[in-house]
């Protein structure tokens, strides 16, 4: 059933197969391949965007011109809502990490459909809360720890936004490139490989091609979180 499709989207979580479908026929479905911009900071903005399949990273400029990663979003998640709601411009650009697809939503009809449904405007203040704390947490991060403590919060950022968990471990199956983490942790890529490499000889990582497993994941928090 088309409706299926949106099932698995946490903000309709509690949201009953006919109302689905009514949403589907809102939806216009758009697939971007890795690197393609779906957003740009200053852009106007009155779509909502939500993440069927793919990742993306949320992106601003430093004034030296350097790429600073805000988040790394991933299946499910959805974006360009803050747009949609104080009327000013894209606050961030969006990339595409990897081949992507996306259901977009008309401001109006987003709003119709907040309205009319108290669970989804509910799911989306959890999830802006979720943003919020991450943010808060990374704004600590960038002040008080070193380079290694920044990237070591940025893999686990990444394991919570785009990682499975199996048995203990956390497995990242499409990691980002060296350089996307350097952005995330505000370092360079030369010292995010020299991290890599040494968390990978004590054990704590494993790396396939562009898997990454943290072998156990509760003893990588009590380390580094
Ligand atoms: P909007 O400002 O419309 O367009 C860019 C989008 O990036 C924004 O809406 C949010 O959906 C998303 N975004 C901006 N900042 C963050 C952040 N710190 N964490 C997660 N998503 C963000």
């Amino acid at each position: 059933m088309k409706e299926n499709v949106l099932k698995n989207i946490p903000l309709f979580a509690d949201i009953k197969d006919e109302i689905l479908e009514k949403i589907f026929d809102l939806v216009q479905k758009r697939v971007y391949k890795r690197n393609n911009i779906i957003l740009m900071e200053e852009d106007a903005g009155d779509t909502l965007f939500i993440l069927s399949k793919g990742s993306v990273k949320i992106t601003r400029l430093s004034d030296d011109g350097r790429e600073v990663i805000l988040s790394i979003l991933g299946d499910g998640d959805f974006f360009g809502e803050m747009s949609i709601f104080d009327g000013e411009s894209r606050s961030a650009n969006v990339i595409a990490l990897e081949d992507s697809e996306v259901f977009i939503l008309k401001r109006g009809d987003f709003l119709d459909l907040l309205e009319k449904h108290p669970k989804i405007a509910i799911a989306l203040l959890q999830e802006m809360a979720v943003r919020l704390r991450r943010s808060d947490q990374q704004i600590e991060g960038l002040s008080l720890s070193d380079a290694e403590n920044r990237i070591a919060m940025s893999i686990i950022r990444l394991a919570e936004d785009l990682g499975v968990i199996k048995m203990g471990q956390v497995i990242i199956n499409n990691l980002p490139f060296q350089q996307d983490i350097a952005n995330m942790a505000g370092t360079s890529r030369e010292t995010v490989s020299r991290m890599l490499n040494a968390l990978e000889r004590k054990g704590l990582i494993q790396r396939k091609g562009r898997k990454l497993i943290i072998t156990n994941y509760d003893e990588f928090v009590r380390e580094f979180g």
